[in-house]
């Protein structure tokens, strides 16, 4: 069994966020493969934003260390605001640092005609630092009319497919399978040196 992360990263109090959310955990739970740690940062403790001093690692900061390093890869869910990804996603990504390190992350994301693509092409840009596999494939939801409908969401795939958002779901997480699979037989094999 991998150990799945799936981090939500809006903290919009019921917002897309949560059914978008709850629409993917739908869908990896079905998976024989993977057990899942939601970590929905807007129910998580997450480090001060400013800290009393310089270095302090705040307890908020450790446990979402210890939750990080336990996975074997990670999913994130984000929308896009003003063509980034939320504030939240990035206070909790900085907080962490080699628990990351060596495991893939693939992205669900949502937002206005772009589908919250730009916030994954940044978030690529973020993770690569960390030593972080980025997936190539991604499921995109375009709310035109921030609208999200869960029995039927007119979502895409990153290869312009036509199955939608189910078949978009499949292809991204057996490529994390298959990446999350490699690495931790990689990094049990000799230390990734970073
Ligand atoms: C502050 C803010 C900025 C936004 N900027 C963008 C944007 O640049 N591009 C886009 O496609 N949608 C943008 N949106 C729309 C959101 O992506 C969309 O409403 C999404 O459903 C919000 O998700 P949430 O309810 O989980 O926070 C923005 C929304 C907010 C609140």
């Amino acid at each position: 069994m991998l150990d799945v992360a799936v981090i939500i990263a809006s903290i919009r109090e019921g917002g897309t966020g949560t059914m978008v959310g709850r629409w993917f955990l739908e869908r990896i739970e079905r998976r024989a493969d993977m057990n899942v740690d939601v970590i929905d940062l807007g129910r998580t403790p997450l480090p001060p934003l400013q800290p009393a001093r310089c270095g302090d690692t705040a307890d908020a900061a450790r446990g979402l260390a210890a939750r990080i390093g336990a996975a074997d890869g990670f999913v994130v869910v984000t929308p896009e605001y003003n063509h980034a990804y939320p504030a939240a996603l990035k206070l909790a990504i900085d907080s962490v640092r080699h628990e990351w390190a060596a495991k893939p992350v693939g992205f669900v994301s949502y937002g206005g005609r772009s589908g919250g693509l730009r916030a994954v092409e940044q978030l690529r840009l973020v993770f690569a630092e960390l030593h972080v596999v980025s997936l190539r494939d991604t499921v995109s939801f375009h709310l035109e009319r921030d609208r999200f409908d869960a029995a039927e969401p007119d979502g895409a795939d990153s290869r312009g497919g036509t199955g939608g958002a189910d078949d978009a779901a499949k292809v991204m997480l057996d490529h994390l399978a298959w990446w999350a699979t490699t690495l931790r037989e990689g990094r049990a094999t000799r230390p990734y040196i970073r």
